[in-house]
């Protein structure tokens, strides 16, 4: 008999105490934090789902390999051990290891992105966006028809549009395309999946116009897990060799091994080309550390030669894809409008359709995302205006984000399926009353990644 429930495909060895605070303490807690949920401190917040980035649990394994942890400052064992893992499974000739993902994206754009040039991703993150924009660049978004609408169901909605990848080149001209970014699994468009034949099609777009392209690769091991699932041709192949694959069609990554690593914390630039790389590891002594460290300690990268192997395990990724879906499918089957299909890390809440009397200068997403942690404690993360909304200079209303979604992101190997159960719960109570929140105005911001410490209050 083949029994329906996947389990987690492990068993728990050591525990961490969550507190429980109450409905009061949450309150005060949000008027403290400025209505801004990355301002509630660890123990004002019952399930975590701000971010699956740094926040899972290692395996047995990789506590036990930190002990093995080299901390040579040149040449470290645990480096190279670091080094042939992400070789075997990338293939790339250069590994530059970084403390985390933005660290390799900066490093990346300084070398190859200048004032005026124009970057062509599915969808930027925020930080990948940011770190063009940083360099006088342009971050353009092209992800494929559909992919920016909640309700579209496509198996691989992350996809670039290649047209538009075309059009893009031709209309800014080839020189001021520095390269060219997917990212895998599309976080910012509802953690979707992209297909091996997208990656390809990209690949002779770049080819004609001798264009390098770059993968953000932070869940490399689950795009590769919906490939598998989703993509003919690919359901016999183990998610290592369709990782490969993928990584085979690209000049580069970067990496936050924060998802895919398995780690908590840790990153790289890996690429082909000699001369970027050598510039990449002088800016890299600049401002990470040595190139058999960048920022890591040696039981970090042993950690994470550890973690690269056992992301790509099936049983690990069955359970953990198909645990996403179970909450995206509980939460809609009570009432919670979604993006569909679900993504691979988190589920996304469609805070445009549950709360249309809300505008999106008024930010829905962080008032139903403010709503989720006062009701259950439960944190997640707007992506929305707050987060892409263009600021007027004028002061008039806030240019809107292209979708106005609640992040839960699932930290890997953290939380069993009752936690899952309770949080499930606390969305359905919320949609149930959603006429009964409000909007709110920002009172204070940054000009960068404002969404980290803007204070805001209900209007
Ligand atoms: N690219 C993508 C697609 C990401 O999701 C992230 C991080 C980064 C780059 C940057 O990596 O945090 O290691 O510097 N995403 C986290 C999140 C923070 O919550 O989605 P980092």
């Amino acid at each position: 008999m083949d029994y329906k429930t996947i389990i987690e495909p492990f068993r728990i060895h050591t525990v961490q105490a969550i507190d429980l605070p109450n409905l009061a303490a949450r309150e005060a807690a949000l008027e403290r934090a400025g209505y801004n949920l990355f301002g509630l401190h660890a123990d004002e917040v019952i399930i975590d789902l701000l971010t699956d980035s740094g926040t899972g649990a290692m395996s047995s394994e990789q506590w036990a390999g930190m002990m093995c942890g080299d901390e040579t400052y040149a040449g470290s064992r645990s480096f190279f051990r670091f080094e042939e893992t992400v070789k075997d499974i990338t293939g790339f000739d250069h590994v530059i290891p970084t403390h985390q993902g933005r660290a390799a994206e900066k490093i990346l754009f300084a070398v190859a992105v200048e004032d005026g040039d124009v970057v062509p991703n599915n969808t930027h993150f925020d930080t990948t966006r940011a770190n063009v924009e940083y360099r006088g660049a342009e971050a353009r978004d092209i992800v494929t028809p559909g992919g920016t609408d909640p309700a579209t169901i496509l198996p691989f909605k992350g996809n670039m549009d290649i047209d538009r990848l075309r059009s893009t080149i031709e209309e800014v001209g080839v020189d001021r395309v520095p390269l060219v970014m997917i990212t895998v699994t599309n976080n910012s468009g509802g953690g979707q999946p992209v297909s091996m034949a997208n990656i390809r099609a990209a690949r002779e777009v770049c080819d004609e116009f001798g264009i390098p392209l770059y993968l953000d690769a932070c869940r490399f091991a689950e795009n590769a897990w919906f490939i598998k699932m989703r993509e003919e041709g690919y359901e016999d192949k183990t998610p290592r060799e369709i990782a490969r694959e993928m990584f085979s069609y690209v000049d580069g990554a970067t990496m936050s091994a924060k998802k895919d690593g398995l780690g908590n914390i840790g990153g790289f630039l890996a690429l082909n080309d000699t001369e970027w790389a050598q510039t990449a590891r002088n800016l890299l002594i600049l401002t990470e550390g040595f190139p058999t460290y960048g920022g890591l300690a040696g039981y970090d990268l042993e950690a994470l030669a550890i973690g690269f192997n056992e992301v790509l395990e099936e049983d690990y990724l069955r359970y953990r894809i198909r645990s996403t879906a179970y909450l995206a499918e509980t939460v809609l089957a009570g009432g919670m409008p979604i993006v569909q299909p679900p993504g691979g890390h988190a589920v996304y809440l469609d805070a445009a359709a549950l709360l249309p009397h809300i505008p999106s200068h008024e930010y829905p997403a962080q008032s139903l995302a403010i709503e989720l942690y006062r009701a259950g404690g439960v944190r997640g993360i707007e992506i929305g205006t707050v987060m892409f909304g263009r600021r007027d200079p004028d002061g008039g209303p806030d240019e809107p984000a292209a979708m106005e979604l609640v992040r839960l992101a699932i930290p890997r190997r953290t939380y069993t399926q009752s936690h899952i159960d309770y949080v499930a719960e606390v969305v359905i109570d919320v949609a149930n009353r959603a006429e009964q929140l409000t909007g709110y105005r920002i009172v204070e911001q940054a000009a960068w990644l404002r969404h980290f410490t803007a204070r805001l209050e209900a209007l």
